[in-house]
Parts: C-alpha cells; sequence; structure tokens
C-alpha cells in the first residue's frame, strides 16, 4: 500500500507543531516541519547580506544553500551547508522576514521539492506540517487536517509559551503583533497561500486539550489505514 502521509496546515499558534510532532510520535512515522525549511532559507539570505525585500534577489540566490531537514520526530534539526541552525532560525531577525521569503515562488519551488524528496524516502510514512501541504505539496495525503484556533486562544497560548521563558510584557505584545501580520501575509500571498483544502478535516483548537487533538487525529490516521 502506499506510504502514509499526513498532511497538517494552519496558522502560526494553533497549535500545529506541537500536534504534528506528537502524531508522528504516536504513530511511529517521519515527521517534517516545512515552517523550518523556509526559515532555514531566510536565515542564508539574512547571513548572506541578500536584501530580502527584493524579491528577484531572492529567486537569484535561493538555488544556492544547501538545505537538509531532519525527519526524526524525537527532536528534528535542520542544517545549511552544514551548519545546524535549529536555533537562530527561531530567532525574531528570521521570525519577522520570513513570510517575504516566503512569498517568493522560486523559493517555493525548491523547497516543495526537497518537502517531496523528504516524503518518498519516508520508510513508514510522514506527518507534514506547513501552510500549503494540503493544498499543493501532497494532494494525495491519506489525510487533510487544517487546525484553527480562535485569535484570541492562539494569541494567549504564544503568550503563555513566551511568558514561561521569562519573557518580558512588551515582547510578548510585539511578538502578538508580527503574528497578526505574519498570518495576514501568508493568507494573502499570491503564490500557495494559506487555505484550507476542499477534502481537510478542520479542526478547531481553541476549546480543546492537547491530548484530545492528538486522540483526534491518531483516530482519523487509523480509520484511514
Ligand atoms: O510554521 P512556521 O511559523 O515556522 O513558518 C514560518 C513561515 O514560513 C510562515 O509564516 C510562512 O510564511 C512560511 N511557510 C510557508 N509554507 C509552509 C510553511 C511555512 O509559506 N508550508
Amino acid at each position: 500500500s502506499a506510504p502514509v502521509v499526513v498532511a497538517i496546515d494552519g496558522p502560526s499558534g494553533s497549535g500545529k507543531s506541537t500536534v504534528s510532532r506528537a502524531v508522528a510520535a504516536r504513530l511511529g512515522l517521519s515527521f517534517l516541519d516545512t515552517g523550518a525549511m523556509y526559515r532555514a532559507m531566510t536565515w542564508w539570505m539574512l547571513t548572506n547580506d541578500v536584501d530580502v525585500e527584493d524579491a528577484d534577489a531572492v529567486a537569484i540566490a535561493c538555488g544556492k544553500p544547501v538545505i537538509v531537514s531532519g525527519t526524526d520526530a524525537a527532536g528534528p534539526t535542520i542544517t545549511v551547508d552544514g551548519q545546524d541552525v535549529s536555533g537562530p532560525i527561531r530567532g525574531p531577525e528570521v521570525t519577522s522576514k520570513v513570510s517575504a521569503v516566503a512569498a517568493v515562488p522560486q523559493v517555493r519551488a525548491r523547497l516543495v521539492e526537497l518537502q517531496r524528496g523528504c516524503a518518498e524516502v519516508a520508510e513508514r510514512g510522514i506527518v507534514a506540517e506547513g501552510r500549503d501541504m494540503g493544498t499543493v505539496v501532497f494532494p494525495a495525503a491519506t489525510l487533510k487536517v487544517f487546525l484553527t484556533a480562535s485569535q484570541a486562544a492562539r494569541a494567549e497560548r504564544r503568550a503563555a509559551e513566551l511568558r514561561a521563558k521569562g519573557v518580558d510584557e512588551a515582547t510578548i505584545a510585539a511578538m502578538a503583533a508580527d503574528l497578526t501580520r505574519r498570518d495576514a501575509a501568508d493568507s494573502s500571498r499570491e503564490t500557495d497561500p494559506l487555505t484550507q483544502a476542499p477534502d481537510a478535516v478542520l479542526v478547531d483548537t481553541s476549546d480543546l486539550t492537547l491530548e484530545q487533538v492528538i486522540d483526534r487525529i491518531v483516530g482519523l490516521v487509523q480509520e484511514r489505514t
């Protein structure tokens, strides 16, 4: 039978990453964080002084970095030209610029190809999370999930995470504004915007616990395999 592909899309703060990793671990599947690939590309552009607001410059440069994404649900890593960038890609510089880089069609074409390659070599199957997994990258996925949560629930979760790390309230407010801006950019861009695939199952996580969301998705996969 064809390998299992679970495609999980949704906006930032929907709980996508945590849920996707947990589902992969529970089912013994590989895991692919495609946002990390767009972040790694952005990190390389910033490190090499490419003007990320200049789409032509980004399009020309995007073939250069060698991006390798690990697919272990227990601890995914990502390297650019052999350097582990798992830490730096979560920083505020990359986070504020990634949507501009991800809007460039040549960047998407290159990373989509890499993403499909990761799925092909995943022996037991893969859980892939991002913005266009169900709509573009894996149109024939075993299961497509569109994960959402109310704006308030997403902002509150993100704030709680940051507070737990000791981040001050002013920074938390700034990051909430940045998250809103990024979601608007991701949903309105011309190439492969964030949208729910017609055949995706909508899961609203606003009033569910993490365990409930994971159980729901694991159950849906089991129904189909
Ligand atoms: O999921 P994460 O917040 O790490 O994604 C970072 C950014 O990468 C998103 O805001 C979006 O601009 C871009 N992205 C994308 N397509 C994907 C995954 C992420 O455009 N499949």
